[in-house]
């Protein structure tokens, strides 16, 4: 056995293990292990509707002094819903810890899907959007910072200024887009809103591509699960209540020492403690671990018997659709039947998404498909055997 089967291995009986546990704690009914995938999708609605609460008051300007007598921009905007606002401050606290908790969640649901060995074969689409889905999650919150408009969202501005300048090559244009011109302004924070806002719709593109090939992916928790994880939120937000930094000022000095996201902010937080250099040769090997993790599904192959295909016997399939239904990875297509069929459609499977999890041979009451490595048959012959034998 190879070193990552052993590791794999491991991993899974971890989980076996402690599956077991939070079963005898919270029984599988609740248990969250079960709903792995559905706490980051939970995490998602939140998100989009404190979102949209926190929009309707939220101005994107650094300076819009010219409309009224008292300055108004992003800053203040924020600062009114946070004392102003009925709820405000909770509102903000709740999109603020639900962006961790999303963080938290994605990660628990990777690792699970990884040391369960449920991300290979048919299941390298779900891999492959997932990590692109990872990645958009950690540059929405990124923006979400910027968007305060107060002393570390100008330093994190500079410092990603100063990086962008440093790409070879692409650099003055990365810049000139990040600032949305040559220097910061007012629409350098229409365009933090814009990435903010039009990639956290962009998940939903992304989400379709990761639950397109999954029959019926389990989206959402029972509600005892959802009041939970809202009331876990609530209580970070009460007990550790969220506040802004000092307003940003373009002239003023140098902010010196803010609170850092290591959520979000852990280049930024490097680049603040350690040396450029290194932290340049840290982001770049963080981006060769990430581009290395996408083609996981087909590398480090466990040795593990070709897996054969469902198959239809066609003189028998009258196209009722059950096991189209029922199959968990999209693999089977209802297509027209001949022209001499008595029925109007035909069952066929498509080998290449085909698990061989035998749910269709199950779904059939005609005996119209088969896995030729395990037939019906043989099954059925040893169940009975063995009930014969107690
Ligand atoms: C925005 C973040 C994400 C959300 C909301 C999400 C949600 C989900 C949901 C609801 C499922 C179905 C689970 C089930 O039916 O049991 C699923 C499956 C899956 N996800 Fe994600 N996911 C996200 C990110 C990721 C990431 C980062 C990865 C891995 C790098 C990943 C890999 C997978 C895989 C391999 C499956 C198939 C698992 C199976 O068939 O048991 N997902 N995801
Ligand atoms: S064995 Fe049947 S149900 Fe399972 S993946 Fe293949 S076609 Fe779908
Ligand atoms: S369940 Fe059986 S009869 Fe119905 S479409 Fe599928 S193979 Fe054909």
């Amino acid at each position: 056995m190879s070193a990552y089967e052993q590791l794999i291995k491991s991993g899974n009986k971890f989980f076996l293990v402690f599956e077991d546990l939070t079963n005898k704690i919270m029984t599988s009914k609740y248990n969250p292990l079960y709903y792995h995938g559905a706490l980051p999708q939970f995490y998602l609605w939140v998100l989009y509707l404190s979102g949209l609460l926190l929009f309707a008051y939220y101005i994107p300007t650094v300076d819009n002094a010219y409309l009224s007598k008292a300055l108004i921009n992003a800053w203040t905007s924020v600062e009114y819903i946070n004392d102003s606002i009925p709820f405000g401050a909770v509102v903000r606290g709740i999109h603020r810890y639900a962006g961790d908790a999303m963080v938290i969640t994605i990660l628990l649901h990777a690792i699970r899907v990884w040391f369960t060995d449920r991300y290979r074969q048919y299941r390298w689409l779900q891999w492959f959007s997932g990590i692109v889905l990872f990645v958009m999650v950690l540059f929405i919150g990124q923006t979400g910072y910027y968007l305060v408009w107060d002393e570390r969202s100008l330093a994190l501005t500079r410092m990603t200024v100063y990086a962008l300048e440093g790409v070879p090559f692409f650099g003055p244009g990365l810049k000139e887009w990040f600032l949305n011109g040559d220097t910061i302004s007012n629409y350098t924070m229409s365009n933090y809103l814009f990435i903010h806002i039009g990639l956290s719709f962009a998940l939903l593109f992304g989400l379709w591509i990761h639950y397109v090939r999954m029959t019926r992916p389990v989206m959402t928790p029972p509600p005892a699960i959802n009041y939970v994880l809202m009331a876990l939120l609530l209580v970070f937000v009460f007990m550790f209540p969220i506040t802004s930094g000092k307003m940003a000022s373009l002239n003023g000095p140098p902010p010196t020492g803010f609170e850092m996201d290591w959520f979000f902010l852990a280049p930024y937080a490097l680049m603040n403690s350690l040396p450029s250099a290194l932290v340049y040769w840290l982001v770049v090997a963080g981006i060769t671990v990430g581009a290395c993790l996408l083609p996981m599904p087909w590398s480090f192959l466990i040795k593990e018997p070709p897996v054969e295909a469902a198959e239809v016997v066609l003189n028998k399939c009258v196209g009722c659709n059950l096991c189209y239904l029922d199959c968990p990875y999209q693999a089977i297509e209802m297509v027209p039947a001949p022209a001499n069929s008595r029925f109007k459609l035909l069952a066929t499977v498509l080998p290449y998404r085909c698990s061989g999890c035998g749910v269709c041979v199950g779904a059939c009451a005609f005996d119209a498909i088969d896995l030729p490595d395990l037939p019906d048959a043989n099954v059925l012959a040893q169940v009975k055997q063995i009930m014969e034998a107690k």
